[in-house]
């Protein structure tokens, strides 16, 4: 049988196509527009989400037995806000997950509510990117399309919907909106009542390894695809990324680093930490998972080589770095604001430490070294509440940068394994598929049979202990800079 997982990202909705012994068949790629309206604002159309998911799907059923479809699911960029009105039609573009328009929403969620009230409620607090405090947002600044909202979804959500007429969601997924009581798995009636919406404007909750429903006819015809073909609940990007690398069951790690860098530590037990610093949410497994998240990682460098240097050749930039754990240049990866740990969104990128002698080589690599501290910042909180991780799983576009890795593994100390295929949550989303169609017994199953380990990058010693020392004065980069973003923003 085959199996299709959807990421639908941040730049590209990525397709993924899987047989049931795990052989990845066909993946393609399809791009669409995001919109900066205002600095720190971010926003796309979710009509352009399915119109390239659609054209994807017949590109990647093209010259497959499609008789053997059976499955279709999802991991989806996170927390962006898509509201319908009473025809099922989008009212407005969606606000994304690095939107950093809703502070003040969030300080009222934070502040007035209270954290501790959100805390209980949710277990998390308010970040900008979080769902919640957009629809505050959209109550508060445009009332008119308040009064239309018929639904609330997310995006992955809304490309399910499409397909299969049924208005879902999934635990993962649906644990960052900030309205849901991630530890028993149901929407929180005291989040909705905060966010004057009711229960039925709200999507179904499913876990994310089940099927929602069936494939539309009208669009099973249109593909080609049985009618039988099941639209199965997926995962939010990350949970779903997890799922792909092995990240299940307790105490495994993962780190993506795609447009947005996430380290995700799965576990059995639901947990919180005492400060909300890193977010506490349900996984794909079924069980539950604790994540931080920065909202700049890949892209940074994408910023960079893109924008900046004007190449596409990365690895030829990356070809010149010669300074390991020596670099007395620094980068602060904060281009959209940053949410873990810092949870700042004025906060800002910047360089420190050049000479006339730094070389475009040195800053290109405090680009991806910065990365990696901000990234150690979220395991710091980690290691705090006593976890201990030595190994990671890594995926994502950066995961393909080998100088990336290394230095991930120096600055994070931790072994890195490199999985055959670092193709995350689309691979995630087709395993979810699998499992919804009965093809394994539970995720735990189809990850033990389905990922691959094929290398793992060990740290050494003594690039470890530079970096640790590196790190230290970094960290206090933030904490300096801090009174001046209140100001230059
Ligand atoms: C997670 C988050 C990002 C997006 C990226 O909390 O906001 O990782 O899911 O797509």
């Amino acid at each position: 049988m085959l199996y299709a997982g959807i990421d639908l990202g941040t730049s590209a909705v990525k397709l993924l196509l899987m047989d049931e012994k795990g052989k990845i068949q066909k993946i393609v790629s399809r791009e669409y527009p995001i919109y900066f309206p205002n600095p720190g604002w971010s926003e796309q159309k979710p009509e352009d989400w399915y119109a390239q998911m659609i054209e994807g799907l017949k590109e990647l059923f093209a010259d497959c037995d499609k008789s053997q479809v059976a499955g279709i699911s999802f991991g989806g960029q996170m927390h962006g806000l898509v509201i319908l009105d009473k025809d099922d039609n989008v009212i407005r573009p969606a606000l994304l997950w690095n939107d950093g328009r809703t502070f003040e929403e969030c300080d009222y969620l934070n502040n007035v509510i209270g954290k501790e009230k959100l805390s209980e409620y949710t277990a998390n607090i308010s970040f900008t990117g979080f769902t919640a405090p957009k629809v505050l947002w959209v109550k508060n600044k445009e009332p008119e399309n308040f009064a239309k909202i018929a639904k609330i979804m997310l995006p992955k959500d809304y490309i399910a919907y499409k397909l299969s007429g049924v208005h879902c969601t999934d635990v993962s997924d649906a644990s960052g909106m900030l309205m849901f009581d991630v530890r028993n798995r149901c929407w929180s009636k005291e989040m909705l009542e905060i966010c004057g919406v009711r229960e039925e404007q709200m999507a179904k909750i499913f876990e994310s390894y089940e099927a929602v429903g069936t494939i539309l006819p009208e669009i099973a015809a249109q593909l080609g695809i049985p009618e039988t073909v099941r639209i199965v609940a997926g995962a939010g990007d990350n949970a779903a990324a997890a799922v792909g690398t092995g990240t299940v069951g307790d105490g495994m790690c993962n780190i993506s680093l795609g447009t947005s860098g996430t380290i995700f530590i799965s576990s059995e037990k639901f947990g919180v930490d005492k400060f909300n610093a890193l977010h506490a949410f349900a996984h794909a497994d079924g069980h539950y998972h604790l994540m931080g998240c920065m909202l700049s990682a890949a892209s940074c460098n994408k910023w960079w080589m893109d924008e900046i240097i004007g190449t596409k050749d990365y690895a030829a930039e990356q070809a010149a770095i010669s300074k390991l754990g020596e670099n007395h240049v620094f980068f602060l990866p904060y281009l959209m604001g940053e949410r873990s740990p810092h949870n700042n969104p004025n906060a800002r990128a910047t360089f420190i430490g050049m000479t006339m002698d730094t070389t475009r080589a040195d800053m290109t690599q405090a680009v991806l070294e910065g990365v990696a501290f901000a990234l150690r910042d979220s395991l710091e909180v980690a290691k705090a509440l006593g976890i201990k991780i030595e190994r990671t799983k890594i995926c994502g576009g950066g995961a393909k940068s080998p100088l990336w890795k290394k230095i991930i593994a120096n600055v994070l100390n931790l072994k890195v394994d490199v999985i055959e295929s670092e193709e995350g949550p689309a691979l995630g989303g087709a395993m979810l598929a699998a499992v919804a169609c009965g093809e394994f017994a539970s995720v735990e199953e189809a990850a033990a049979k389905l990922v691959r380990i094929i290398d793992t990058v060990e740290p050494e010693p003594e690039l470890v202990a530079k970096y640790e020392a590196r790190y230290a004065q970094f960290k206090e980069i933030y904490p300096t800079c801090k009174p001046l973003f209140e100001i230059i923003h």
